[in-house]
């Protein structure tokens, strides 16, 4: 797709309180939909990301976009509804960052494997197993539908290693956000 677009995301960045809402599901499979998983994929793309959940743009709808690649191509996946319906495989520790929480990277332990159900944007369901990075992903991103953030798998050691800058995002949160505080 090369049509240009009416919606452009920006990132919303922790603490903001979008990150810690449970995602609602998805009920309507139309042009709406086709449009948000678009400006997804752009957004995530011009960020130099591998993976964005819409809760990270603000909407709290359980939409998963990725492309391990950090690239667009036949490896673009938008998964709606996702549900993890399996975990196997070794747990493997593995440096991951967020669009959410520029700068910060983490040791997080997962599973190396996962089988997915989740609907496409036609609304059909579909299950798929998935390894190595591409999991990785997935079960990232998964964590953001459910209001979960690096910062809660992060180490204790990484989270103090990570204090000072974790704090920058609070302030520069609260400067951007002033009206926010008050929710
Ligand atoms: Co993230």
């Amino acid at each position: 797709m090369s049509e240009p677009l009416d919606l452009d995301f920006v990132v919303v960045r922790y603490p903001d309180p979008v990150l810690r809402q449970v995602a609602q599901p998805v009920t309507e499979f139309g042009p709406e939909l086709k449009r948000t998983a678009e400006a997804m994929l752009q957004r995530m793309i011009a960020s130099k990301g591998v993976g964005l959940a819409a809760p990270q743009v603000g909407l709290s709808t359980r939409v998963l976009v990725l492309n391990p690649n950090g690239e667009r191509g036949p490896d673009d996946l938008v998964l709606v509804n996702p549900a993890i319906a399996a975990k196997a495989g070794e747990d493997t520790w593995y440096e991951e960052g967020c669009l959410s929480f520029p700068g910060i990277y983490a040791e997080v332990k997962r599973p190396d494997r996962c089988t997915i159900r989740f609907q496409d944007l036609e609304g059909n369901a579909i299950e798929r197993e998935f390894d190595g990075f591409t999991s990785r992903i997935i079960q990232h991103e998964f964590d953001h539908l459910e209001g979960v953030l690096l910062v809660d798998r992060m180490s204790p050691a990484d989270r103090l290693r990570h204090r000072a800058a974790l704090q920058d995002l609070v302030e520069s949160w609260q400067k951007s956000a002033p009206t926010a505080r008050v929710r």
